[in-house]
């Protein structure tokens, strides 16, 4: 499916660490679509991961960037705009990292260094890197910013741990930094509350696979998948979205309006 719907847009994008990430998937996508991208990564995940494939699969430059270093965001940004020669029509943030979360602390006992560093990786650099957008003027008029979100911060998901918090605070920088953006800047900034999925980040969380399922039953129509979470960031990041902005946008098939369902009351009566 091409529409060539980001024909002669350029953005940047955060967060292909292999095949799996939903940001691979997503700039598979906007190359399909026709624009032109600088891909970034944290430089331990480019060492890592497989994004040099990617980088050459769509033709893109790749450049380094730890998401929470302002060096990093505003070298990252000068050196996409010499490489476009213009400015950015659009840019996704695809980055979470909780170190309790990995070491298997519980909310209850939170290690809160290790807490500081997952709010800076998974929220923090969201608002550092739209301030340095907005500080070098680099984004076009009409332009698009989204980073992915989860439920758990708004409703509570045990498991989900210090991230939950991490997604409260992302997502209010999406409101807080949206509303000046909006109006000095003409862009748009929002975010995605994407299903789980089965990526890295993803299976990182305790009980990910009953948790999915239970999601599948739950959504009447299914687990959005990340090939359709790149088709609904293609779709914020084209023409037809331009008043859309300082939303929090669920794309989990219906998950976040459901009480309970029928399948549910069933198996406990
Ligand atoms: P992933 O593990 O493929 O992507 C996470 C990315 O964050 C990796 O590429 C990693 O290198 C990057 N990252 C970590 N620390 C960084 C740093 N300091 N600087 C720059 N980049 C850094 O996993 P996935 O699932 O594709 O995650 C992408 C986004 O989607 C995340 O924000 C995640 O919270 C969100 N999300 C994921 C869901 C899931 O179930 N997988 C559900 C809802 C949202």
């Amino acid at each position: 499916m091409s529409n060539k719907l980001l024909k002669g847009k350029k953005g940047i994008i955060f967060g292909a660490l292999d095949e799996k990430s939903i940001a691979w998937k997503t700039a598979e996508r906007i190359h399909e679509e026709g624009a032109e991208m600088v891909l970034t990564n944290a430089p331990v995940s480019i060492r890592m991961g497989q994004i040099e494939n990617l980088a050459l699969k769509t033709n893109s430059l790749l450049v380094p960037a730890d998401a929470t270093s302002l060096n990093d965001l505003d070298n990252l940004i000068e050196k996409s705009v010499s490489h476009f020669g213009s400015k950015i029509d659009f840019v996704l943030h695809s980055i979470g990292m909780s170190i309790n979360l990995r070491k298997g602390r519980s909310y209850t006992d939170l290690n809160h260094e290790w807490m500081k560093k997952g709010w800076d990786v998974s929220a923090v650099s969201f608002h550092k890197l739209i301030q340095s957008l907005y500080k070098k003027d680099a984004m076009n008029s009409w332009g698009s910013i989204v980073a992915l979100t989860y439920i758990a911060s708004q409703r509570t998901f045990p498991n989900y741990n210090d991230m939950a918090d991490n997604k409260a605070y992302l997502e209010s920088v999406a409101r807080s930094f949206g509303y000046f953006m909006g109006k000095e800047k003409n862009v748009r900034v929002n975010t995605i509350s994407q299903s789980p999925t089965l990526t890295t980040a993803g299976m990182g969380v305790k009980g990910i696979n009953g948790f999915f399922k239970y999601a599948e039953k739950t959504s009447p129509l299914g687990n959005a998948t990340a090939e359709e979470c790149a088709d609904y960031t293609i779709m914020m990041f084209s023409d037809y979205t331009r008043k859309v902005t300082m939303q929090n946008l669920f794309h989990d098939g219906g998950f976040s309006s459901v009480g309970v369902t029928q399948e549910i009351i069933d198996a406990i009566e």
